[in-house]
């Protein structure tokens, strides 16, 4: 079976630690390259944990450092979902820095997709600033795009605000533009993310699993993306879920665009199931997801890792 190219923007992030360790594992997917994008912490923080996270895993993937800060607005960060280190909860050893490219993502992704044979699926699991970058300063990669399969935005309530994501909201003028760029964008939600939901008894299969299992065990010890009671939250994880299982989740065509302006709800996904604004569709919306199938791939995804 040949395997998919895609290139995962990133920012771990503790669900970005679980999307990344079920990628890479993965027989169906080549992961050609990994960007990292300041979001849930800094950019150095981000960057240092996806080497820990390559290391651990023994995978040898480029890396290449993206954008410090969004486009236009301040930043902002989820330090207190992913404690101040971005992966709170496990002793990783010191990586070296032997993968990371001297080219900034943006050229680095260029590169790599215009040198591919084949188009390249985008996995942004992190805010959009890096590829809103490349789409407007290389336009000529669209044609080398397979899609754009990324975690964010939301249908109704926020997680970052009353109505918007992190994700997006950390950079919604680049989510602007990645939602305008007529490329096949699939969104996978907080609807969906708020859905896979990883409960105490998951987490114990996962101390006895193996090495991957008994480390995301301890980073799960310290996630705030929910609570061990009620469930914790898998919103990367959603994304890579889509790549390798779409059947799992109910999808719909329909239009998305970015809220700028508003003074309660600037950030937010304005996600028109209905077809008021009367605009083309420019995404496949994921609406909802079947949770035991999904907790099923989850387990049996991560059993695939050392
Ligand atoms: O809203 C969830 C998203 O924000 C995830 O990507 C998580 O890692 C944080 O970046
Ligand atoms: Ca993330």
């Amino acid at each position: 079976m040949t395997k998919r190219p895609i290139i995962i923007d990133t920012d771990p992030g503790i669900d970005d630690a679980v999307a990344l360790a079920i990628a890479l594992y993965s027989e169906e997917l080549e992961v050609k390259l990994i960007t990292t994008i300041a979001g849930n912490v800094g950019l150095d923080k981000v960057t240092t944990n996806a080497l820990r996270l390559l290391q651990f895993f023994g995978k040898d993937i480029p890396v290449a450092l993206g954008a410090t800060k969004p486009l236009i607005k301040a930043p902002i960060d989820a330090s207190d979902i992913h404690g101040s280190t971005g992966m709170d909860g496990f002793e990783f050893e010191e990586p070296t820095k032997d993968l990371v490219l001297k080219e900034h993502a943006v050229n680095a992704m260029r590169r790599v997709l215009m040198e591919s044979p084949e188009p390249i699926t985008l996995v942004p699991i992190g805010p959009l600033t890096n590829i809103a970058l490349l789409l407007s300063m290389y336009p000529e990669v669209k044609e080398k795009i397979a899609k754009i399969v990324l975690m964010g935005g939301s249908t109704g309530r926020g997680n970052m605000g009353v109505m918007s994501e992190f994700n997006i909201v950390a950079d919604p003028d680049a989510a602007k533009i990645v939602f305008q760029s007529k490329l096949p964008v699939v969104m996978v939600p907080l609807d969906v993310g708020l859905k896979a939901l990883v409960y105490p008894e998951d987490s114990e299969q996962l101390k006895g699993m193996n090495d991957t299992g008994r480390m995301i065990y301890q980073l799960f010890q310290k996630y705030r993306g929910g609570s061990m009671k009620t469930g914790l939250k898998m919103y990367d994880a959603t994304a890579i879920a889509y790549l390798l299982k779409p059947e799992m989740f109910q999808v719909v065509d329909t239009f998305v665009d970015i809220e700028l302006q508003g003074a309660m709800t600037a950030g937010c996904t304005v996600v028109d199931l209905k077809g008021y604004l009367k605009q083309p569709n420019n995404a496949k919306v994921c609406v909802d997801i079947d949770a035991d199938v999904f907790k099923k791939w989850f387990l049996e995804s991560l059993q695939k890792c050392n």
